[in-house]
């Protein structure tokens, strides 16, 4: 659990969505990401090591990066608290494939076509460094983490 202090940083809540290059999606609640370039544009995402998703991006590189928007807490949890090793979680959420058959979450505030470019093993955490191909908006307000609302 993270200190108050930790907890006070701002962060808005992110869905990865990722492949294993057989067919197999999966969908993650991220909220520590971050833009780390603008000439490429270039994110950070910080998965821990032992989720489903670190393996995955070290199979494939392509992810799909959905920005939640407000109103989307219901996804952020669908996709935040189970692993996709034992559950297939694009069929608990609206979600489709509109490119490269990577999942990306409907009605987000916008969505990042994005390919792992560098991979650094950070603490208990693994950061993917992705440059950001191309990308989609939807209109709608980004929902902001609180950290306190999902874990208590
Ligand atoms: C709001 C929210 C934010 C989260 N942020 C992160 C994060 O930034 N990095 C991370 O590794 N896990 C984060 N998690 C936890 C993962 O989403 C969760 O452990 C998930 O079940 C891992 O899925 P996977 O095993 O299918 O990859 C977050 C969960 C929630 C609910």
């Amino acid at each position: 659990m993270a200190n108050n202090y930790m907890s006070a940083i701002t962060q808005g809540v992110y869905v990865i969505g990722a492949e294993d290059g057989n067919g197999g999606k999966n969908l993650m609640t991220a909220a520590w990401v971050t833009q780390v370039s603008s000439r490429p544009n270039q994110v950070l995402a910080a998965v821990s090591a032992g989720h489903y998703t670190a393996s995955l991006l070290e199979e494939n590189p392509f992810f799909t990066l959905s920005v939640l928007g407000e109103g989307q807490e219901d996804v952020a949890k669908i996709c935040g608290f189970k692993s996709g090793r034992n559950t297939d979680k694009t069929q608990l959420t609206a979600c489709s494939c509109k490119w490269r058959e990577l999942p990306e979450i409907e009605g987000a505030a916008a969505v990042l076509y994005c390919e792992v470019k560098k991979v650094i093993k950070e603490g208990d955490h693994v950061l993917f460094i992705g440059e950001v191909l191309s990308g989609e908006t939807g209109g709608k307000k980004p929902l902001i983490y609180d950290a306190k609302y999902y874990f208590g």
